[in-house]
């Protein structure tokens, strides 16, 4: 987490000894704060369409709620999904008794492409919603978002997506990818702390209704000595699906700051940066028999490694802690996710322990 974050949430932490000091209208300002700088980064016009969440599960769960029936008989999902995202898929497949449709990759037969046209070519007028993260979360396989998004627009099919692996590290805009809702952690690539997250709803979702009913999400909830005077009306936009108590003094000034640093950075070069630390060891590594995504279908900040078949992953796994070098085991590769505080003398240490 950035140095800067680290002070935004201690000034939070001062300002809960003394509630006194916290005025109504500090109940919204910095949480629309949030909500705009976020829409920022992925395109929204303003922040009106982001809505603050706890956690992906939760977000998820706001957007399928309101997907009805009669959109479609099954959703599509694709193999190995994050667990959030696959039981909120599943729960909808229960509550309206349909089907859940996995699609997998081929592994031997330009596995990354042939699987991106798998996912786009079962999208069809039946399809109720297509579910899934931005680039696979367990290596960093990259979906091909724009046409899956024409495709469900064209099928009038929901596209709601997990951008918590991607976003802040990887171009995305929700309009340029057809993107219905928008469902993304703080706590990873956009420097936040844990149990924040931001989350777009796109026009379908803005009559919708949130899976909790927070006073704060209602019409002039501002005004603070007219509570009672009940408001029917939610506010506008995805503020319905705000969690409640949004106005989380300590992660959202964390959240924020987080946001401004990787705005001002500019996630183009973040990627960029990524791509230039690591391109050379990639090489390397495939000369050496390790099997990593061709470069067009993966991404330079996330990416796994499979092993060459005569080394052990275990061994692997425990060389690279000796060395102090912090990876992931994710299904049969090693996650490697580089970062502006990633050097080239760390890469260099990470290929002495691999080659
Ligand atoms: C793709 C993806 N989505 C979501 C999460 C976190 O989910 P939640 O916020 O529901 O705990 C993770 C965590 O690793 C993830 O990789």
């Amino acid at each position: 987490m950035l140095r800067s974050a680290e002070q935004a949430g201690k000034a939070g932490i001062e300002q809960k000894r003394n509630p006194a000091q916290i005025q109504p209208e500090d109940f919204f300002r910095q949480s629309d704060a949030l909500r705009s700088t976020f829409g920022d980064l992925i395109g929204c016009v303003n922040g009106d369409d982001v809505a603050i969440i706890p956690s992906v599960s939760y977000g998820l769960m706001n957007a399928i709620k309101n997907v009805p029936p009669s959109s479609g008989d099954h959703i599509i999902v694709v193999a190995d999904e994050f667990p959030s995202g696959q039981f909120a898929a599943l729960r909808w497949c229960d509550n309206h008794h349909k089907k859940l449709v996995i699609v997998k990759p081929d592994e031997k037969n330009n596995r990354a492409e042939s699987w991106n046209k798998k996912i786009i070519s079962a999208i069809d007028e039946n399809t109720a919603m297509v579910l899934m993260s931005s680039i696979h979360w367990a290596d960093g396989t990259k979906f091909d978002l724009k046409t899956i998004g024409e495709k469900c627009q064209q099928t009038d099919t929901y596209f709601i997506v997990d951008g918590s692996q991607s976003v802040g590290a990887l171009p995305l805009h929700v309009h340029d990818f057809n993107i219905d809702a928008l469902v993304c952690a703080a706590y990873k690539w956009l420097f936040g702390p844990y149990s924040i997250g931001m989350a777009y709803y796109g026009n379908k979702f803005l009559e919708g209704t949130p899976i909790e009913e927070s006073w704060m999400n209602r019409e002039h909830a501002e005004d603070f000595s007219n509570l009672t005077n009940y408001s029917e009306r939610y506010k506008s936009g995805a503020a319905r699906y705000n969690v409640g108590e949004t106005s989380n003094f300590i992660h959202t000034p964390i959240a924020l700051a987080g946001l401004k640093q990787i705005l001002d950075w500019g996630v183009e070069n973040i990627q960029n940066y990524c791509h230039q630390l690591t391109q050379l060891l990639v090489e390397q590594l495939r000369e050496n028999g390790y099997m990593i995504e061709e470069d067009h279908y993966r991404c330079a900040h996330l990416f796994g490694l499979r092993l060459p078949s005569h080394m052990n992953m275990n061994d692997v796994l425990a060389a690279l802690k000796n060395n102090n070098i912090i990876v992931s085991a994710r299904g049969n590769s090693i996650r490697i996710s580089p970062h502006v505080y990633n050097t080239k003398d760390d890469i260099d240490k990470l290929a002495e322990v691999l080659l």
